[in-house]
């Protein structure tokens, strides 16, 4: 080996080793058993959310999450941008009407005003601040959800991690939604006295009381009327993890779009690069041989 074999080649090993102590030394939640890896369409470089996914999990939050928890990052005009459940500006216009927002700015009086929400608006939070969002929540403030499809993580544990790092799994956030959602026990073992026991929570015991139920949301119908999808707590759980993945990240499409168009651009450009330099040597081989 040369010494740049070398060096090469010890850079490798250092980087390795690197990724293995950092996936080793954070610590698992305690006691919590790892939520299951679910099936995402918006997994891996290639990825992109289901439209009709993202319809039903916004139905999901809109009709069950809404009344205890905020999302305040977006805006209703973001349902409607490409890469997202891309409802018609008509349906986000009249959603929005639908909510109180509090005006920016006071009217001529000096009042601070509610008016009906336009599309420009953020999602109004359920609570007026923290200290009332806990009082009515036994202690315990619901989080806002704008960024709880990124939020939560977790380590998955040996071998999984190695795996993990080949295969680019990110979807600790909704795995680990999806497994909270479903993860209610209904007879809690005995001496338990939280509000509700939920398998995969820290300690198990959660503030929120199970939000979900079976045939709780009524989903679009196929020609026969059964639901497309199962109106289950399974499925509500996945929708409704799917819509936060999103709401957490917006441009997610976009993103890996540009990214797999940089690496394209950069194997074409190697390539080129490697004839240029084969013709710029040409002669001076020529040359030396001669
Ligand atoms: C009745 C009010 C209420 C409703 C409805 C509700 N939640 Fe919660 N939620 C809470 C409270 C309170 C907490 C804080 C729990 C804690 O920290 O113990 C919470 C916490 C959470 C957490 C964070 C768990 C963690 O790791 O900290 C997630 C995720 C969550 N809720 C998702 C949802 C989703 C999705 C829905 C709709 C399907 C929903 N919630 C509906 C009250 C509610």
């Amino acid at each position: 080996m040369t010494k740049k074999n070398l060096l090469v080649a010890g850079a490798l090993l250092a980087t390795l080793g690197a990724a293995l102590i950092g996936g080793t030394s954070a610590k698992a939640a305690e006691g919590a058993p790892i939520p299951p890896a679910q099936e995402w369409s918006f997994s891996g470089a290639f990825g992109t959310f289901d439209r009709a996914q993202l319809q039903r999990g916004f139905k999901v939050y809109r009709e069950v999450c809404s009344a205890c928890h905020g999302l305040k990052y977006l805006s209703f005009r973001n349902l409607a941008q490409p890469g997202g459940p891309e409802f018609s500006e008509e349906q986000v216009k009249a959603l929005a009407a639908e909510y109180q927002v509090t005006n920016a700015t006071p009217n001529d009086e000096g009042e601070i005003f509610q008016r009906p929400g336009r599309p420009a608006d953020r999602f109004p939070s359920p609570f007026a601040n923290d200290a009332q969002a806990a009082y009515a929540n036994g202690g315990k403030a619901p989080p806002d959800l704008s960024l709880m499809g990124k939020a939560r993580t977790y380590e998955r544990g040996f071998p999984l991690f190695i795996i993990d790092m080949f295969s680019q799994y990110q979807e600790q956030a909704p795995d680990y939604i999806h497994a909270i959602m479903t993860g209610y026990v209904e007879h809690p073992p005995e001496g338990f006295s939280g509000v509700a026991y939920n398998k995969y929570f820290l300690n198990n015991a959660i503030a929120m009381v199970q939000p979900l139920h079976d045939g709780q949301v009524e989903y679009p119908k196929n020609a026969d009327g059964r639901a497309v999808v199962p109106e289950t707590i399974d499925q509500y759980g996945k929708d409704v993890a799917a819509f936060l993945v999103w709401a957490a990240d917006p441009h997610m499409e976009a993103r890996k779009r540009l990214g797999m168009q940089a690496i394209l651009f950069l194997i074409v450009m190697s390539g080129l690069m490697y004839f240029t330099k084969k013709k710029i040597w040409k002669r001076a081989h020529a040359e030396e041989h001669a």
